[in-house]
């Protein structure tokens, strides 16, 4: 007899690897994925059929819900691998609360979570070779649910499907970024969804990013939807601000993701004793700081962004420049992020997850 989830999950394996056409040394982020994916389908009311197949197209129904309303969200989460060859992931049992937070507020069933750690170091292990070790290597693991019932009614839908793909990974950002302050459009509202990694708080960005992008900005920093005057986040990634010493980033609500990255980053700075301060951001004392020298550094933080500096924003049709530091809060708090998840610093909080 079956018992665990994991003698469960029936596995296909491919029947030859693609890794050996793999450039390693220059991935595009989010571009190659590994040899297999884990599928999950949720039918008559339960998740069944545990699975691990050879990575590849689907078949769905064109009238599946998630392609008329984008009832989906999704998780980002990365495996380590240390000069032993030991796997690590970092905190996924966040990643696991959160998927199901971003579920229950788009209407879809709530996933075990047997299914998803047996799905997923069943999966890790099988694409094991896909995990290269060195610094800034990684594996972008991104777990997904869609809602494949076939019907255009505008309701939640009776199935589901559960999917785990992996991609081989580098940096996500190619070098220092530019935002663009949001002064019009919105990200999320309050009662909105903006707390979720749901499909369409993505797919809602592109539009303002792509106008950004002719202005020469990378990305948006989204501000409240009611004022524009206070900082959220910029859609990849959490932000924090560094004015003189102290660190401000805006506090999660409703509308801004609670970044597993951003959280770790605001208590490796409070064990090391360097003062952050979570509060609404005006953007206009970050113009101010700007301009009085104040302002120090801006980074983001997120799973497939690490700790990503900004070197210039824009405002209100300025641009203003922050000069690189010597000894950046930034490049500080990627290290010892990084010494924790590629094994190479004790890990006092408890973070490490070994495959
Ligand atoms: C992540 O950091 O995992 C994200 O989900 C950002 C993404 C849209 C690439």
């Amino acid at each position: 007899m079956k018992n665990t989830v994991s003698q469960q999950i029936e596995i296909t394996k491919a029947s030859e690897s693609k890794i050996g056409q793999v450039d390693f040394e220059n991935l595009n982020f989010g571009k190659i994925f590994t040899d297999h994916m884990f599928v999950c389908d949720y039918v008559d009311g339960e998740w069944k059929a545990p699975k691990i197949i050879p990575y590849g197209p689907m078949t769905l129904d064109p009238s599946a819900r998630v392609f008329h309303y984008g009832q989906a969200v999704f998780e980002g989460m990365k495996a380590y691998k240390d000069d032993n060859g030991d796997t690590f992931l970092f905190r996924p049992d966040e990643n696991f609360k959160r998927i199901n937070k971003s579920a229950e507020r788009l209407a879809i069933p709530e996933f075990p979570e047997e299914y998803f750690f047996d799905g997923l170091n069943t999966l890790l292990k099988l694409d094991e070779e896909w995990i290269k070790s060195g610094y800034g290597n990684s594996l972008y693991i991104r777990p997904f649910v869609i809602a494949t019932q076939a019907s255009v009614s505008a309701s939640e839908a009776d199935e589901y499907r559960f999917m785990i793909i992996c991609s081989p990974a580098q940096s996500y950002y190619s070098g220092d970024v530019s935002v663009l302050v949001a002064e019009k459009f919105s990200r999320s509202a309050n009662g909105g969804f903006g707390y979720a990694k749901a499909a369409g708080n993505y797919a809602g960005q592109f539009y303002p990013t792509k106008l950004a992008k002719e202005q020469g900005y990378q990305q948006v920093i989204w501000t409240d939807s009611n004022s524009h005057e206070y900082v959220e986040e910029a859609g990849t990634m959490n932000l924090f601000f560094r004015v003189n010493d102290t660190l401000l980033t805006a506090p999660v609500s409703d509308r801004i993701l609670d970044g597993v990255t951003r959280k770790s980053l605001i208590a490796i700075a409070e064990k090391e004793g360097i003062s952050v301060d979570v509060r609404p951001i005006k953007v206009s004392e970050i113009v101010e700081a700007a301009n009085n020298g104040s302002l120090k550094e801006i980074f983001g933080a997120g799973t497939a962004a690490v700790v990503s500096p900004v070197k210039a924003f824009g405002y209100k049709g300025e641009h203003y420049e922050i000069e690189k530091q010597e000894n950046s809060y930034a490049s500080h708090f990627k290290k010892a992020l990084m010494d924790i998840q590629y094994n190479k610093a004790e890990d006092t909080f408890g973070w490490r997850y070994k495959v």
